[in-house]
């Protein structure tokens, strides 16, 4: 099993990808921490795969808040006594709106949980990995982020700022056995996807595949397909991968 014992830390792990993510690594013989804005969602995902109650803590944690993950990693710490892996997961879309519409009341909270999220984690985290001279964190962009996908200038942005912030910690490790990647899904059929697609009434949109680029594969990927590639990633058969952002698309973005 590639990832026996590990320490596997997922966010938004009540979510679409979460929930795949968590089962791929416990298929994999993972410890998890579920982490979700509420532990009811943590929780389902632990129901749903029928982890064993020794073999994952669910938590409730809003990533946006730096008491709470400060908290939240200290407990999974003392807990399971390692940080192996960290996987930046949850994530918020915002409203759609064009950018003249779009209201920074809400680009804040997009930056919040995405960006400013996504730092705290690694920001207690880290630490961690690095006294153990080992650890492999992965970061989610989107292909939002590298393309400029209308109407989501808060949530592509953010996306954006995540694979930048992946390159300027993975270049501040490395040689300390601590390796740090991105991954950028193209559409994902979740729950968020539904969420973005139902949206886009609100920029007059009434046929949402108007402004869906599916690529030459013609349908959104499967959370089992991004999960799979995350544990790659994270895999030892994986170490030379350090500071990259992987596009996992179908190749929508190939134009
Ligand atoms: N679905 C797609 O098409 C798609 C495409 C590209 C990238 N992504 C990215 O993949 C990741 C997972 O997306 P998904 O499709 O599974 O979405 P999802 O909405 O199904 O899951 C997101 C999870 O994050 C949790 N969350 C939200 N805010 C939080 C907070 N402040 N603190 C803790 N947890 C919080 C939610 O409760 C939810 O369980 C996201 O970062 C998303 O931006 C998704």
């Amino acid at each position: 099993m590639r990832f026996e014992n590990k320490t596997v830390i997922i966010t938004g792990a009540g979510g679409g990808i979460g929930t795949e993510i968590a089962r791929k690594f416990a298929a994999d013989g993972a410890k998890l921490a579920l982490i979700d804005i509420k532990e009811e969602f943590a929780l389902r995902t632990a129901e749903k795969l029928g982890l064993a109650g020794d073999r994952y803590l669910a938590l409730a944690a809003d990533i946006s808040n730096e008491d709470s993950v400060k908290a939240t990693i200290a407990k999974i710490h003392a807990h399971f006594g390692t940080v192996d892996v960290l996987l930046n997961v949850a994530g918020i879309p915002g409203p759609s709106a064009r950018t003249e519409d779009y209201k920074f009341s809400d680009f804040k909270r997009v930056y919040e949980v995405n960006v400013f999220g996504t730092y705290l984690m690694m920001q207690n985290c880290l630490p961690i990995m690095q006294a153990q001279k080992s650890g492999v964190v992965i970061n989610f962009g989107s292909c939002s982020g590298m393309f400029g996908y209308p109407y989501e200038i808060g949530y592509g942005s953010s996306k954006w700022a995540i694979i930048g912030m992946t390159k300027n910690a993975a270049n501040e490790n490395g040689a300390n056995g601590v390796r740090i990647n991105s991954i950028s899904p193209g559409w994902v059929n979740t729950k968020m996807m539904s969420t973005i697609l139902d949206s886009y009434k609100d920029v007059g949109i009434t046929n949402s595949s108007d402004n869906v680029t599916l690529g030459p594969m013609g349908r959104p990927g499967s959370p089992v397909e991004i999960a799979n590639v995350v544990a790659f990633m994270c895999s030892d058969e994986a170490s030379y991968l350090n500071g990259s952002n992987w596009l996992v698309d179908g190749g929508m973005t190939l134009g």
